[in-house]
């Protein structure tokens, strides 16, 4: 008996490695990146974003969003894909930017603000209301 359990356990470790752990991974990572390539995840702000960022936080500039976009993908990447900004409204970023993924980016107040306004931006555009 302790031969054969000995043998299973062994017969399942050689396929572990391929059936049950290499795939889903290879999947995983396939998925990822065809969401990255596919994504708006790092869209650039255009002259008429900073127009709609200025109107909703007076002062905001076009440098400004650039720096929420760079912020966002350098440290919004670590520990999963960049989520899409047309995922969320701009009143939902704000709310998770400022509140846990700001925290978990360990984001300075002044950074949240630009990673903030970055996606609301962005994103207002895909809202049918236009934010
Ligand atoms: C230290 C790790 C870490 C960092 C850095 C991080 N996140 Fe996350 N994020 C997570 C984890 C873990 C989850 C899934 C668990 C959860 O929803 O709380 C998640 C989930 C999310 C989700 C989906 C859930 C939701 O709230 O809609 C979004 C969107 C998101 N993160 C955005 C961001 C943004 C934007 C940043 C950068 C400001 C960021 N994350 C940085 C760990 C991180």
């Amino acid at each position: 008996m302790r031969g054969v359990f000995l043998k299973v356990t062994f017969i399942i470790r050689m396929a572990g490695p391929q059936m049950s752990v290499r795939y889903p991974v290879v999947f995983l990572a396939a998925a990822a990146l065809s969401a990255c390539g596919g994504s708006t995840a790092a869209l650039a702000p255009s002259a008429a974003d900073a127009r709609w960022a200025a109107r909703e936080w007076p002062g905001t500039t076009q440098q400004d969003l650039e720096a929420g976009r760079s912020l966002f993908a350098s440290r919004c990447s670590s520990c999963h894909a960049l989520p899409s900004p047309s995922e969320k409204t701009p009143t939902d970023w704000d709310q998770t930017v400022q509140g846990e993924m700001g925290a978990r980016a360990r984001l300075s107040a002044k950074d949240r603000n630009l990673v903030a306004h970055y996606l609301a931006t962005v994103s207002q555009r895909t809202q049918p209301s236009g934010g």
